[in-house]
């Protein structure tokens, strides 16, 4: 019987949605409650869709003519999309389609709609991005109580924005940098796991693609844009398969000295059997980046080009490195970049961390020029690999500087 009473009420928040009805919309968020999850984000049982699925298929049928003007329902539907996130509704919420709202209005065409949603997706990132800044500020002031004790962590409610984190899926909202949700992969398990590598990819011991060969193109480019004359000074993060190293070496600018940095044994072994440790104008530096760049920081060593692509680490690691590693390295007038695959599994990943990636570039004071680059058409080249990691037309390739 509660259940009956629980679908009902179901349907009619999905049915107002549909009907862009937020009167009643509101009225259900004062009435109903369902043990879990909020009113905004009830999902109907047989498509998975949620309200804001809901509102957005909607506008399927206006574009079929339903007596209201494509225009109007379109209005209509941001009215509403608007008001539901504004009441904590979900952004990434996923149907039983594998789709976010944000991808539905996408591959419908909506693109103002889509749009709303992107927004949602930046507000939601950058405070949980913020929240965990806070989190880790707080176990470092913790760590370094006065007393020498372990100090409290202050209650949730406390920390700002704490409410919207609720409506977050939080979990799927960590991004690793190359582009998977490999939420199982974390660095010191990568770190200890054996590699094995073929001349078109290389895999961790979970099958997990940690580079491969049709990222050349990717690297070239990337190369091209850092080494704009002869002689500079460059430093690569991550070695993988060695593609950026090679057009680094290859190129028409030939740098006056590479530095590379690689932490994964089974990678600098591989780099030995190559010759890189030999390699006239290489230095290889061995260790994690995290490690590295402060001696070679405090060694006074400045590069006119960084480049960054490292494998199972989450975004919060990749912005301490340039909020606090790049500023050290980098010359005034250097460039820098890094592969950008972050939530390439889904066109609104992508575009929600682009915006994210830039205001804290802007905070940290770089400004970033992004480059289209058109990418093959791949499918055997999944084969093997546990997570397709990329699911996007094209690369938007990064060149930062200092701003003027
Ligand atoms: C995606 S691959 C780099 C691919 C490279 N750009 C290429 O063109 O072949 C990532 C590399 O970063 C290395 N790596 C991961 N975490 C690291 C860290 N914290 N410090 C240094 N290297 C790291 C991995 O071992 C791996 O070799």
């Amino acid at each position: 019987m509660a259940s009956e009473v629980q679908g009902d009420h179901i349907a009619k928040v999905i049915r107002a949605a549909i009907e862009n009805d937020t009167p009643t919309l509101e009225k259900c968020i004062d009435q109903y409650s369902f043990s879990d999850c909020k009113v905004v984000d009830v999902q109907d049982p047989e498509t998975g869709f949620s309200p804001l699925h809901a509102v957005i298929s909607s506008c399927r049928s206006s574009v079929n003519g339903n007596g209201i003007k494509k225009s109007d329902h379109e209005d209509a539907a941001s009215s509403t999309i608007r008001f539901l996130l504004e009441n904590g509704a979900i952004w990434n919420q996923l149907d039983n389609n594998d789709e976010t709202p944000g991808c539905l209005a996408y591959r419908l065409g909506l693109l103002n709609l889509y749009q709303l949603m992107v927004d949602a997706g930046v507000r939601a990132e950058m405070i949980l991005s913020r929240l965990e800044e806070y989190e880790r500020m707080e176990d470092e002031e913790g760590d370094n109580g006065e007393d020498g004790q372990k100090e409290p962590k202050e209650e949730e409610e406390n920390v700002p924005g704490n409410d919207q984190l609720d409506s977050m899926e939080t979990e799927d909202s960590v991004v690793e940098l190359d582009g998977a949700e490999q939420q199982d992969v974390n660095t010191s398990a990568y770190l200890s796991s054996t590699l094995s590598l073929s001349s078109n990819k290389l895999l961790d011991d979970q099958q997990n693609g940690v580079m491969m060969a049709w990222e050349s193109g990717i690297m070239r480019q990337s190369a091209d844009n850092l080494l704009t004359a002869p002689e500079l000074r460059i430093l690569n993060i991550g070695f993988g398969m060695g593609i950026i190293d090679s057009h680094i070496q290859d190129n028409p600018n030939k740098p006056a000295r590479h530095y590379i940095v690689e932490a994964h044994p089974d990678v600098l072994k591989d780099m030995e059997s190559k010759g890189w440790m030999s390699k006239t104008g290489v230095e290889v530096h061995r260790g994690r980046w995290q490690d590295v760049l402060p001696e070679l920081a405090a060694d006074g060593e400045t590069f006119d080009a960084i480049y960054f692509d490292t494998f199972a680490e989450s975004y919060s690691e990749f912005r301490e490195f340039f909020t606090e590693h790049v500023m050290a390295l980098l010359d005034q007038s250097g460039r820098w970049s890094f592969f950008n695959g972050m939530g390439a599994d889904r066109q609104i990943s992508y575009d929600v961390y682009q915006k994210v990636v830039e205001m804290d570039l802007f905070e940290a004071g770089f400004e970033v020029d992004w480059e289209d680059v058109e990418l093959p058409k791949f499918d055997q080249e999944w084969e093997g690999v546990r997570r397709k990691y990329w699911n996007i037309d094209h690369y938007r390739l990064p060149v930062c500087k200092f701003m003027d």
